[in-house]
């Protein structure tokens, strides 16, 4: 048989505060009460009273006393009361009640409110206790149907409805819809708290699955009660107040491969849970014993284990807090979270999973209650430990996960093991943030193992060098002459711009950058650009590599040798003027030169004075050098061409 305990059972967020804030008073004043029991729990209560915090029934109880309003709140007028009377009040309200007591006292004095919940309960009490209008209390729809039948509300009229927190969050759904669909005039303000709903989900998807529930708190509690309610819709259920309440008769009948759940109220405390967990826990075993021969019995009652023993442990359930395990003993063992890993950010199914057979160390064998506290970090710690200096010995990359973000650097977990690293090796630039690591797998390398502190430092920065070290290393073995990268333009230079190819920089000179004439690498592209280059040429000594981003496909010289040829009369424009001739685009990317000869046939010495950028001229193709790509252009030949003939007839 198994136990499951529901992950969401015992104190609540307001119970759990409620108590803190009594016992800090106590504290303070020495003596103190509280209006009514701090919680619907006996077991807590008269362990209060041991501390010196008494219970009054009336204010007048506590009078010149300090007083503590509990959880479920009070009316307005006994708060007043409470003030005037006490020497102070401590006021541990639950502030989803104290939300309730706002929305309630802020309705308008002629409308109404209507409260869903328990009429005798304190909570309910106080809350209508807050009401500056009409307010009735009413168990279900059926009655909130009565008052507006009788009359004594009226369909026209506002008003607000507020639930108690502790209220079955299934019924209520059912009754919304009927509430809006009937009385449209009534503003519903779902106040049921989330602690009583998950609760009830919890224990309601365990009952499902188990052949029994135990439902563990006050008689008197109400959440408790409806998780019994909810629970006995699914198994037989039981309602006890502690772990004296438990019998071999409740698993009579039960088949060896049943569940049997455990839940709890909002005012059960931790220690009770646990103790009707050990209780059943030795219910079925010795039940399983009374079927076990002699021998096996015999060989059971000798199996003992004490402080720092290593054992084999199962894993048989998985609290909030703690797994349980079975060590084949009569005791049951609990495994701390904080004792099953050194991660803060871990849940315990994280670590663990019902049927996990694990190594763990005991710290503590407490036989009087039958309870044996292990450790599996410690386990895991020394492995870790042997792990990291057998990867230090062997100049190995380990990974692991930050798990915080500490003063100095990061706290990374590998093998179970805390490693420490230093802010200098974790990689993150001065001005960047630690915590932005917190979550993540990181490659690190073991600089500093001192195995008596336990103490591991580790440096981010040197795997991740050894990492860009073996990638340049591939990459010049690797490169070649017309490799294509796509690369991230770094930097710009007036020569040219640097681009990111992984492992190092490559650099495209401006004339590199594209087929057409340009001004400035700006006009083309900007830092951070991501742009397709081809290896030129590359000196591995030097780590120093040429790139193009010219696509050979778009080769402009391609074009123009397909459809140019020598003595072809074209029109062209002037782009540059230099002293020895000027240079015309013939088309984008091919420029011929008109040679300064070539420009007339007159002599010419200022080339500026014939001749403009940006002219378009009409010439004659005199040359192509496909070797070196270059045309030679003339305008001299288109005149000696149209000379006219018959000056060369007269000559003769
Ligand atoms: Fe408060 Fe919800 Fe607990 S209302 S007292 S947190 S059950």
């Amino acid at each position: 048989m198994l136990i499951e305990i529901a992950d969401k059972s015992g104190f609540c967020f307001g119970v759990e505060r409620a108590i803190r804030l009594t016992e800090e008073a106590a504290e303070r004043y020495g003596e103190i009460y509280t209006l009514g029991p701090l919680i619907h729990n006996s077991i807590v209560t008269d362990s209060l009273e041991k501390k010196g915090i008494h219970i009054a029934d009336e204010i007048s109880d506590a009078a010149g006393k300090p007083l503590v309003i509990r959880s479920h709140g009070v009316t307005e007028d006994i708060e007043s009361s409470a003030r005037a009377v006490c020497s102070d009040c401590i006021d541990a309200t639950c502030p989803f009640v104290k939300k309730i007591h706002n929305i309630v006292s802020q309705q308008p004095e002629a409308s109404a409110v209507i409260i869903l919940g328990d009429e005798k309960h304190p909570e309910v009490i106080g809350i209508k206790g807050h009401a500056r209008c009409r307010a009735y209390v009413c168990a279900d729809i059926a009655q909130i149907k009565a008052l507006y039948e009788s009359g004594e509300l009226s369909y026209d009229e506002d008003a607000a409805l507020v639930i108690q927190t502790t209220f079955d969050r299934g019924r209520f759904a059912e009754y919304s819809q009927d509430i809006s669909k009937n009385y449209c005039r009534v503003k519903i303000y779902d106040t049921i708290c989330n602690a009583t709903t998950e609760r009830q989900k919890n224990a309601e998807e365990l009952a499902k699955r188990a052949a029994l529930m135990i439902v563990v708190g006050g008689k008197s509690s109400s959440n408790t009660g409806k998780l019994a309610e909810i629970c006995a819709r699914h198994c037989t259920t039981v309602f006890v107040q502690d772990a004296s309440q438990l019998s071999k008769q409740l698993i009579k009948g039960l088949r060896s491969d049943s569940i049997i759940g455990i839940t709890a109220g909002a005012s059960t405390p931790a220690y009770t849970i646990r103790e009707v967990h050990r209780t059943m826990d030795e219910i079925i075993k010795t039940n399983e014993n009374e079927e076990l021969d002699f021998a096996s019995m015999l060989e059971q009652s000798f199996r003992r284990v004490y402080t720092n023993n290593r054992v084999k442990a199962t894993v048989v359930g998985i609290n909030k807090n703690e797994a349980v395990v079975e060590l084949g003993t009569k005791q049951t063992g609990y495994i701390p979270l904080d004792e099953l890993t050194n991660d803060p950010n871990a849940a315990v199914s994280d670590v663990v999973s019902i049927g996990d057979e694990i190594d763990a160390i005991v710290t503590k064998v407490d036989d009087s209650n039958g309870v044996i506290f292990l450790s599996k970090k410690k386990v895991d710690s020394a492995l870790g430990m042997e792990k990291i200096a057998a990867s230090k010995e062997a100049n190995e990359t380990l990974e692991g996960v930050v798990t915080a973000a500490v003063k100095g650097g990061v706290i990374v977990i590998t093998n179970g093991t805390r490693v420490f690293i230093p802010a200098s090796q974790t990689g993150v630039p001065r001005s960047g943030k630690l915590e932005d690591l917190v979550k993540k797998t990181v490659p690190f390398k073991v600089i500093e193992i001192n195995e008596q502190r336990g103490r591991v430092v580790g440096s981010i920065r040197q795997a991740t060098k050894e990492v860009r070290d073996a990638e340049k290393a591939k990459f010049w073995e690797s490169i070649e002459v017309g490799q294509k990268f796509e690369g991230e333009v770094r930097s710009i230079e007036d020569y040219g711009v640097f681009v990111d190819i992984g492992a190092v920089d490559g650099l495209v000179r401006t004339s590199e950058l594209t087929w057409n004439r340009v001004g400035h690498p700006k006009d083309i592209v900007k830092e951070g650009d991501k742009i397709t280059v081809i290896v030129k040429s590359f000196d591995p000594e030097k780590k120093r590599v040429s790139l193009s981003a010219k696509d050979p496909n778009e080769n402009p010289w391609t074009k123009f040798v397909a459809d140019y040829a020598i003595d072809d009369v074209i029109k062209a424009t002037i782009v540059s003027i230099t002293e020895f001739g000027a240079f015309a685009q013939i088309i984008p990317g091919v420029d011929g030169l008109i040679h300064i000869s070539q420009i007339s046939t007159d002599r010419v010495t200022n080339i500026a004075s014939v001749l403009a950028v940006g002219q378009e001229v009409d010439v004659k193709i005199i040359d192509i050098d496909t070797e070196k790509s270059r045309v030679s252009l003339s305008i001299k030949a288109l005149m000696e061409d149209a000379a006219p003939v018959e000056e060369a007839s007269d000559a003769e």
